[in-house]
């Protein structure tokens, strides 16, 4: 099995899934959180890797204007057909695209939220700094960045692979088979996932790996403190309980410093480049988010 050379392989393939896993797993345990996050901002708000929607949608709820950014078009799929049952006022925008590369204007953003180990998914020092710098960009001065790390992923034992969900999905039978590695040098977590669809007789199976990278909090405060932004607070669970080593989320709050006195970081401005197909889409906006115009015409893209 090779390791996913990048955080965002892997997603398109786990994208029909996506839901019918977390209705089992994590459920819906941080969306009060999230909620009440973005509920006392100015909007509007960016959700980066927003996924299927599955946070973006209630978070849209709450009244402020929400888009959510993901790379994995199938992901943002899920979130579109979602979006269509939203009344048009409270409907999130979603626009492909990757957050170490943002198409937005610089200070457009009221508030930034990396939910669900989103950060994780990058795998090295420098992709981190520029998705952060990318953040620390779109959002105003004074404005909210809050992450939610999965530090937990960092101290699962590894196994081979092994049945550990089944059930059924549109009345088919499903059957998860995951193995779980862990490259401590690199600080990576994978995970090997074999998804078997039956109906009858037949059979589909789907394989891919996710990998993510779980860093030390003093390491992500020194890098938001470099790109230019003020932890503010640090909790354990999504109640505001407080925080150690051993909590089982890691909730970072952050603010966009006004007066940048924050050190040049080491981080260079991401390259400009094309976004999906060279257009980027913003669809099915509702007023709330008329002012967050997209560099459409000047797309960015990461790096491949
Ligand atoms: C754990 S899911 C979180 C989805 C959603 N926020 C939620 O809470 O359910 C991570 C998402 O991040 C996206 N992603 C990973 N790396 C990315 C990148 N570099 N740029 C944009 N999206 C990325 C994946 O496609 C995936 O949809």
């Amino acid at each position: 099995m090779v390791t996913a050379r990048e955080g965002w392989e892997g997603w398109d393939d786990y994208a029909p899934f996506y839901d019918w896993e977390n209705a089992r797993t994590f459920g819906r345990r941080d969306i009060a959180f999230w909620c009440q996050c973005v509920s006392g901002e100015r909007g509007p708000v960016l959700e980066l890797g927003s996924g299927t929607g599955r946070l973006t949608l209630p978070a849209g709820r709450t009244g402020v204007g929400i888009v959510g950014i993901d790379r994995s078009a199938a992901m943002l799929e899920h979130a579109r057909r979602r979006a269509t049952r939203v009344p048009r006022r409270g409907r999130p925008a979603f626009v492909r695209g990757d957050i170490r590369a943002l198409p937005f204007k610089r200070a457009c953003f009221g508030a930034v939220l990396a939910p669900y180990g989103l950060l994780q998914s990058l795998l090295d020092d420098r992709d981190l700094d520029r998705a952060l710098a990318e953040a620390a960009r779109v959002v105003r001065r004074g404005g909210l960045l809050a992450i939610d790390l999965v530090p937990e992923l960092a101290t699962w034992a590894e196994h081979g692979p092994r049945e550990c969900l089944r059930g059924s999905r549109h009345g088919v039978a499903v059957t998860l088979i995951e193995s779980v590695r862990q490259d401590r040098r690199r600080q990576l977590t994978i995970f090997d996932e074999l998804f078997i669809e039956r109906r009858g007789q037949r059979e589909r199976k789907r394989k891919f790996s996710l990998t993510f990278r779980t860093r030390p909090m003093t390491d992500m405060r020194t890098r938001l403190e470099h790109t230019g932004f003020e932890v503010q607070s640090v909790c354990g669970d999504y109640d505001g309980g407080s925080w150690d080593e051993r909590a089982e989320v890691w909730l970072i709050l952050a603010r966009r410093v006004t007066n940048v006195r924050a050190r040049k970081a080491s981080v260079r401005a991401p390259q400009r480049g094309r976004a999906e197909g060279g257009r980027l889409r913003v669809e099915g906006a509702s007023a709330s988010l008329a002012g967050v115009s997209a560099e459409a015409g000047t797309p960015r893209a990461a790096r491949k």
